[in-house]
């Protein structure tokens, strides 16, 4: 019973909150031959989080969910300030979910000190999230090298909603050997079509009636281009429709090469594209993308 004196124990989910505490728990299982998930979270959970959940349930024979807004990745305080934290409610869910154990941490223990670290993710850094939340993907290279290092899970598990931080995530493991297979689980939408983010939470009644805009003009854009319709009028098209709707503010909307992320002009038949978007509903940023094969 030594292995669990740092933790609290809630029928079967076990809450940890030190790096030690879930280091030695996930070790103990390894020695045992058990393969360990990890699905790396903000909390703030939804359905969403919890398809990546039931993904490692599936996968692998011990599922770790890490809870832990990371402040490295936020380059806007008040983003960060205002994130929603709802641990007792993400805990009931994933206790629901028959997740094994969270790792919930605090700033200290996975910062001791400012990092002086950063990552640059060369091409990746320059387009979409990159280009307008500068350091962002630094941010988040550095809370997930920490996290694979503590857990060292055999799988992880990451959503296609945040599309570039899965190349993001794919790159950090070939340029930093980690030992571990990725697995990118489709994005889950609410019925009128919006991505689940935990962010949805808090769009204003107003904003969150006019969200379903940015699901509608992914798939408009996407059965244009499927049409033949070249991508730079698809684009035009795209932006005059949020040019009658002053209430969302389009960040950027682009055809990219889904792998590498590369900014794309047309679709060809050797690449998997995806339509990749970003835009302002009031103070909340929201973004999303979908595949086009
Ligand atoms: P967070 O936004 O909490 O998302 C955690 C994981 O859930 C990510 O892999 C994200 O892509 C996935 N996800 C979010 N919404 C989804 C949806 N509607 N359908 C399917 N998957 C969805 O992404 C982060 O946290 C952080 O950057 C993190 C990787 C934890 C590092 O701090």
């Amino acid at each position: 019973m030594q292995l669990f004196s740092h933790c609290v124990i809630r029928k079967q989910l076990k809450i940890i909150h030190t790096k030690e505490g879930i280091n030695q728990t996930v070790a103990h299982h390894r020695e045992s031959g058990r393969t360990i998930g990890l699905v790396p979270t903000m909390g703030a959970l939804h359905q969403g989080h919890l398809s990546l959940v039931n993904q490692s349930k599936r996968s692998s024979e011990i599922t770790v969910v890490s809870i832990f807004v990371n402040p490295t990745q936020f380059n806007n305080a008040a983003d960060l300030e205002r994130y929603p934290r709802t641990l007792d409610k993400d805990l009931a869910l994933l206790e629901a979910a028959g997740v094994d154990y969270v790792f919930a941490p605090d700033v200290e223990e996975m910062y001791p000190e400012p990092t002086a670290l950063t990552f640059n993710f060369g091409n990746l850094e320059s387009t979409l999230e990159g280009q307008f939340r500068p350091g962002h993907f630094s941010g988040v290279g550095i809370i997930v090298s920490k996290l694979f290092h503590v857990v060292q899970p055999d799988q992880v598990y990451f959503g296609q909603k945040d599309l570039q931080q899965v190349a993001v995530i794919k790159r950090l493991v070939r340029d930093l050997f980690f030992d571990l297979e990725i697995i990118v689980v489709p994005t889950l939408r609410e019925e009128d079509g919006l991505a689940m983010s935990s962010r949805n939470a808090l769009l204003s009644e107003d904003a969150r009636s006019l969200a379903p805009f940015i699901y509608r003009s992914l798939s408009l854009a996407k059965d244009e281009l499927l049409k033949g319709v070249k991508w730079f009028e698809v684009k035009k098209q795209i932006e005059a429709l949020y040019q009658t709707e002053p209430r969302l503010r389009l960040e950027y909307f682009e055809l990219v090469q889904s792998e590498t992320m590369e900014i794309a002009h047309a679709l060809n038949d050797r690449d998997i594209h995806a339509i990749c978007t970003a835009c302002y509903l009031g103070e909340i940023r929201l973004i999303d993308n979908l595949i086009v094969a």
